[in-house]
Formats: C-alpha cells, structure tokens, sequence
C-alpha cells in the first residue's frame, strides 16, 4: 500500500493542483491532500472553505482524502502511514526552496519527496496570483475549477 502526500496551503485550489493530485492518484494507492493550518499567515479562505472546495474538485477520485495537518509535514507523514511527498514543480524558481525542503525532510525523518512536471498549460499559475488577479478584475476562468471561481468572486465582493 503506497499513501503519499500532496501538501499546501491551497488558498484556493488551482487546476494547477488538481493536475498533480489527478496524476499522482493515477500513480499511488492513496493520495491525502493535507492542508496548512497556518494560522501567521494571511488567507483568504478558512481552512474549512479550503477543504470544502478540496473535498468538492477531487470527489471523482476513489483514492484521494483530504486532511488538515499543522506542525512538521514529517510528523503528519509518520502519523498517517506516509511514504513519500508528492509536489509539484512549475520551474526552476520552484527549485531552489523545494529541494532545501525535500532534504530537509529527508534529514529529518527519512520522508522521500518525489517532483512531477507541472502541465505547461499550468507552469505559471499560482494561489496568490489568481486572488491578486481576481481581486482586481481579471479574468482567471480556466485557471481554478468552477466552485472555486464562484466562491471567489463572492469572497471578493464581501471584502
Ligand atoms: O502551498 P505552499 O504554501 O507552498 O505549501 C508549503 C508546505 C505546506 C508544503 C510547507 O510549508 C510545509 O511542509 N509546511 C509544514 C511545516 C514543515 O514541515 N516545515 C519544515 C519543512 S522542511
């Protein structure tokens, strides 16, 4: 049984994500999608909208749950039965700090980190651009799934 973990704050989820989680899931037993809890930093959505839209996207995939974790990654990966880290990699800016964490995780625990090559369709989105797109009136249909583009555009006419 090979559980693998994609972790993020995914504030909100992108199709950018979604790509990697559909392909790991392809690829490995069970995949848990673990959400931040991180409560220093800024979000836009709780960690309960986070998860509901989560929960939402990936329904069609048997093998894919959704958790929160807070803390080290490692320790969540040794409490879950955990054999390795899935991330995504959109380009070599995403290199640098990603390999520091997969050794560090390494040194820590022995937790593997494996990369997969973001779809190019993908390779320059992100979380926080898609708000600062949204928030100013810029069209980001395409780039996160529907529900998500929904309840972003009502958070942003809340604010
Ligand atoms: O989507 P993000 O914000 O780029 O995800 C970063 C995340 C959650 C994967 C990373 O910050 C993380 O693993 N945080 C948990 C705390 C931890 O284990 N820190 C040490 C990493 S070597």
């Amino acid at each position: 049984m090979h559980r693998v973990v994609c972790p993020g704050s995914f504030d909100p989820v992108t199709n950018g994500h979604l790509d990697i989680v559909s392909r790991t899931a392809g690829l490995y037993d069970e995949v848990i999608v673990a959400v931040l809890i991180n409560i220093t930093k800024h979000s836009l959505f709780s960690v309960d909208e986070r998860i509901d839209m989560l929960t939402e996207v990936t329904k069609g995939y048997g093998n894919v749950r959704i958790e929160r974790f807070h803390g080290l990654l490692v320790d969540f990966c040794a409490a879950n039965g955990i054999t390795a880290v899935v991330k995504g990699l959109r380009a070599v800016t995403d290199f640098e700090y990603e390999m520091q964490m997969a050794q560090m995780n390494y040194r820590l625990a022995k937790v593997e980190t494996l990369f997969m090559t973001t779809n190019p369709l993908y390779s320059f989105l992100s979380s926080s651009l898609v708000k600062e797109i949204a928030k100013y009136g810029g069209d980001v249909s395409g780039l996160v799934p529907e529900i998500v583009l929904d309840r972003l555009h009502t958070r942003l006419a809340e604010e």
